[in-house]
């Protein structure tokens, strides 16, 4: 059993976690299925049919050009992300995030033995955004790298093109690199756009580098894989030079389930998308039927309820409060840094039942 089945007593309900309740695409199953018959489970070697399903993959979703030779293939996101940092910055030097923001970001600046610096996003009424303004001062305060959530996890918003123009600007006069996090750009809902941070001017490419991943929009996230694209001939050469491990160190399953996760799944993920969609509004319902200090935006992609609790004033430890109270762990907002405080996450990635069942332990803690 994976972590969010290990991780609590079962009489808690599980909240925290980013992953879905949803069936594998068959596609998926089939190929795991075939190599584990085979008894198959060796060292990840040449895999050329994963690059260029991603390019396809970019094209087809995103109308982003993506040449195959401009991917590299990683462990997951975290590691990509380390190893590209660590042939760019050196201990002791700064990287910007904007939070509330995933909060690995804070254990892989760790890892780097780098300081964090922050650039809160600015919020107007659950709505979130960069602030240029405070980026442009970190990055003249000397900021190396900055890590960027595109789209956002936790609070489920997506940057505008002129916004991400304007930062590979500002990265660009400050000598900036700017790694961009895009795991959760294929689980963006329709009425929306993702822009990838490379496709939207010369100037990105020359600033960035964006790390992609089948692992969350497919579910596969222990299969451990992702990949990193770069698009400018520096960046590339940067890419190129990271050690040839980081490639053999991601695994056959996970390599081999996300060329066709990207190639033959676009059915299973667009039904994923539109279950997911009904899921979002249905939260929104039950909220706002409990008549209680809950704060919810409709999030623009994922599968995150960013819950602002800010009006029921809980104090301590809240995702104990949570597990005693209601017995549902959650994700507490403060997890994700200072800004996240009063929030909690909670994943409606699952059953409608359980978001039910989810929202009454939540109203059971809160009253
Ligand atoms: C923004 C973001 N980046 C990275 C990850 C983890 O990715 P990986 O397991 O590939 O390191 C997650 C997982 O939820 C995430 O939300």
């Amino acid at each position: 059993m994976s972590e969010k089945w290990r991780a609590f007593n079962p009489e808690i309900l599980p909240m925290p976690f980013a992953v879905m309740d949803y069936e594998l695409a068959q596609p998926i199953k089939e190929i795991l299925t075939t190599l584990i018959s085979n008894s198959d489970a060796g060292y990840l070697g040449k895999i050329p049919e994963l690059p260029v399903a991603l390019s396809q993959f970019a094209q087809l979703r995103w109308q982003w050009k993506v040449e195959p030779s401009q991917v590299k293939i990683a462990p997951d996101v975290g590691v990509g992300v380390i190893e590209i940092a660590r042939l760019l910055i050196n201990p002791g030097e700064k990287i910007l995030i904007n939070t509330p923001v995933y909060y690995n970001f804070y254990n892989w600046i760790k890892e780097l033995r780098c300081e964090v610096v922050d650039a809160p996003l600015k919020e107007e009424n659950l709505h979130y955004s960069l602030d240029l303004i405070e980026i442009e001062k970190c990055y003249q305060a000397g900021v190396k790298l900055h890590i960027l959530c595109n789209p956002h996890n936790p609070v489920g918003s997506l940057y505008s093109k002129s916004d991400l123009q304007q930062l590979a600007e500002l990265a660009m006069r400050y000598h900036v690199i700017i790694l961009s996090d895009e795991i959760h750009a294929p689980l963006v809902y329709s009425e929306n756009t993702f822009t990838p941070f490379l496709s939207v001017s010369d100037t990105a490419k020359e600033v960035g580098f964006a790390f992609l991943s089948a692992t969350k929009a497919f579910n596969i996230a222990g299969l451990k894989c992702a990949q990193i694209v770069a698009q400018s001939e520096k960046n590339l050469a940067t890419l190129n030079s990271i050690p040839t491990a980081v490639h053999s160190r991601a695994s056959l399953f996970g390599a081999v389930a996300s060329a066709v996760a990207y190639k033959d799944c676009h059915d299973w993920l667009n039904a994923v998308i539109r279950e997911l969609d009904s899921s979002r509004y249905y939260l929104k319902e039950l909220i706002e039927q409990t008549n209680l200090p809950v704060g919810y935006r409709v999030p623009d992609c994922s599968y995150f309820g960013w819950l602002d609790l800010r009006g029921a004033h809980l104090s301590g430890d809240i995702a104990q409060h949570f597990l005693d109270k209601g017995k549902i762990a959650i994700a507490p907002g403060n997890f994700y840094g200072p800004t996240g405080a009063g929030f909690i996450r909670i994943n409606f990635a699952t059953s409608r039942e359980l978001i039910h069942d989810a929202m009454t332990r939540i109203t059971k803690a809160l009253t």
